[in-house]
């Protein structure tokens, strides 16, 4: 036995609670919980575990406890035709006094001038015995159960009144030894021959020759003691970094923090185009810079159509709104960066994973801040056909087979596709892939004169997909389901 084991067993006694054995014991309460598990595991005793009401003192009732309720002392303080201000009780007494004390016609009150009261019949006996709640109130505390219909009665006047008495919940255990308890705990119980922990010195110096070792118990209930562990997030994401890299995509790396121009204007997107507005982003309030010869080569896009051999949007465009400090709603915003910055001439193969934003409500589909993957292929002759076979490609790897195309619309593309995948566990069709062929006026501005197929996807609603979760606030944040979180295998495709 342990020692813990062999401390308790010799205190314990039929229906004990644990506060008793604790203190008979002289242990901890949760060294009591765990020798008790332990001698239960072992068949020694049975442990129940009882609720129960208990009628304690409250503030004002350990008060009264001590210097009488106030009604007692209000009688005491009657001298033939008494003012009540000469009355010593509190003022937040003084009502519930006159009320209780009128109701068993134990005084008279004469309103004059003052309040004036004198003592009846019925209150001189009242002085002369003990009242109902005094009674109770002397034994508490004690179990709700216990209490006779007079105490009831009492109970039910006392918790009218402020802070006299309170009813708490109690959790009991009751232990009872059995037959095997009963022996052992009639045994000499010192530990005389066993080694309860061994040390490096037992084992230099040979001490543990002709003893004992305490045994185990390894079926024990312990605390759980969870592991880090890589998030279920993390795991997709790298999962299709790894995709990428086997279809020969390079990695790029971009800014939280954008201009307007590289998330929007970069792309063709005009400047009062809705998704701009202030509901859909959320802006800095600060500007950034950009940078010369692009913006006057956008610039040209928007309002004439520029070289690109497009009309443009026909409107006068303004340097200072692209300057504007974002935080990026999109992948795209690098994606043009690297037209912008890298001179990238084709053939290219990139793709980004990343983190954006958008002032949107959450839901089951939706998160204000999410990641976004994104890949584009720049190539002579890429057409939208290309375009779908390395959707369904990427798809495939990642173990989606189901699969349907749609088109769409995207103010930087043309055509522009979305993708759907299906959930075998809802049964449902969710929208995972935005995707398209980049316009020529949002090419002409980098010099960029070969086709750009391009697609997007945000990477928490594709892990609900493969990790089968129906909602998207269960895999991270403050609502993450963290049971799931810490017991799900990672799945096998
Ligand atoms: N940027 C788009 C989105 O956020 C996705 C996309 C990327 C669409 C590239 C077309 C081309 O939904």
């Amino acid at each position: 036995m342990h020692p813990l084991e062999r401390k308790v067993l010799p205190v314990l006694k039929e229906g004990m609670e644990l506060d008793e054995i604790a203190a008979a014991s002289g242990l901890k309460k949760v060294e009591v919980m765990r020798a008790l598990q332990w001698l239960s595991n072992k068949g020694a005793l049975t442990v129940k575990q009882e609720v129960m009401e208990v009628v304690n003192l409250d503030r004002n009732g350990e008060r009264y406890l001590k210097s009488g309720l106030p009604e007692r002392r209000f009688l005491q303080g009657i001298r033939g035709e008494t003012p009540v201000s000469k009355i010593d009780v509190a003022k937040d007494e003084l009502n519930v006094c006159l009320g209780l004390l009128r109701g068993k016609d134990a005084i008279t009150i004469n309103k004059g001038k003052d309040l004036v009261v004198s003592i009846t019949d019925n209150g001189r006996r009242m002085l002369e015995k003990e009242s109902l709640e005094e009674s109770l109130l002397k034994r508490l505390p004690v179990g709700l159960e216990k209490l006779s219909d007079a105490d009831r009665h009492a109970l039910e006047l006392l918790k009218k009144r402020k802070e006299i008495v309170r009813v708490d919940i109690r959790k009991v255990w009751h232990v009872s030894l059995t037959d095997l308890g009963k022996r052992l705990s009639k045994l000499k119980l010192e530990s005389g021959n066993t080694i309860e922990t061994l040390t490096p010195v037992i084992l230099q110096q040979g001490l543990w020759k002709g003893r004992t070792f305490r045994a185990y118990d390894v079926k024990v209930n312990v605390p759980k003691v969870y592991g880090g562990r890589i998030h279920p997030l993390q795991l997709v994401i790298d999962r299709v970094r790894r995709i990428f890299m086997d279809m020969g995509f390079k990695e790029m790396e971009g800014p939280w923090v954008e201009t307007a121009f590289w998330c929007m204007d970069s792309m063709w997107i005009p400047q009062d185009h809705p998704s701009r507005e202030m509901q859909d982003t959320f802006y800095l309030p600060y500007q950034g810079t950009i940078p010369e010869k692009a913006a006057r080569l956008v610039k040209a896009a928007h309002e004439t159509g520029g070289k690109s051999g497009s009309k443009g949007h026909g409107y006068e465009w303004s340097a200072e709104l692209a300057k504007q400090l974002l935080m990026r709603t999109h992948t795209t915003a690098t994606t043009y960066r690297y037209f912008g910055e890298k001179n990238i001439r084709p053939p290219a193969k990139y793709f980004y994973i990343g983190r954006v934003f958008r002032n949107e409500a959450t839901d089951a589909s939706h998160l204000p801040e999410f990641h976004q993957v994104e890949g584009f292929v720049m190539d002579e002759g890429l057409t939208m056909k290309d375009l779908m076979g390395y959707i369904k490609e990427f798809y495939a790897r990642l173990g989606v087979h189901r699969i349907r195309f749609k088109p769409t619309y995207n103010p930087y593309t043309e055509p522009s596709m979305e993708c759907y995948g299906y959930n075998e566990e809802t049964g449902k069709w969710v929208e995972l892939i935005n995707s398209g062929v980049f316009r020529p006026e949002a090419l002409e501005p980098f010099g960029i004169k070969t086709p750009v197929i391009a697609w997007g996807l945000g990477v928490e609603r594709l892990a609900s997909l493969i990790l089968k979760q129906d909602d998207i606030r269960n895999l991270l944040g403050a609502t993450g389901d963290l049971n799931w979180l810490r017991a799900y295998k990672v799945p096998r495709i």
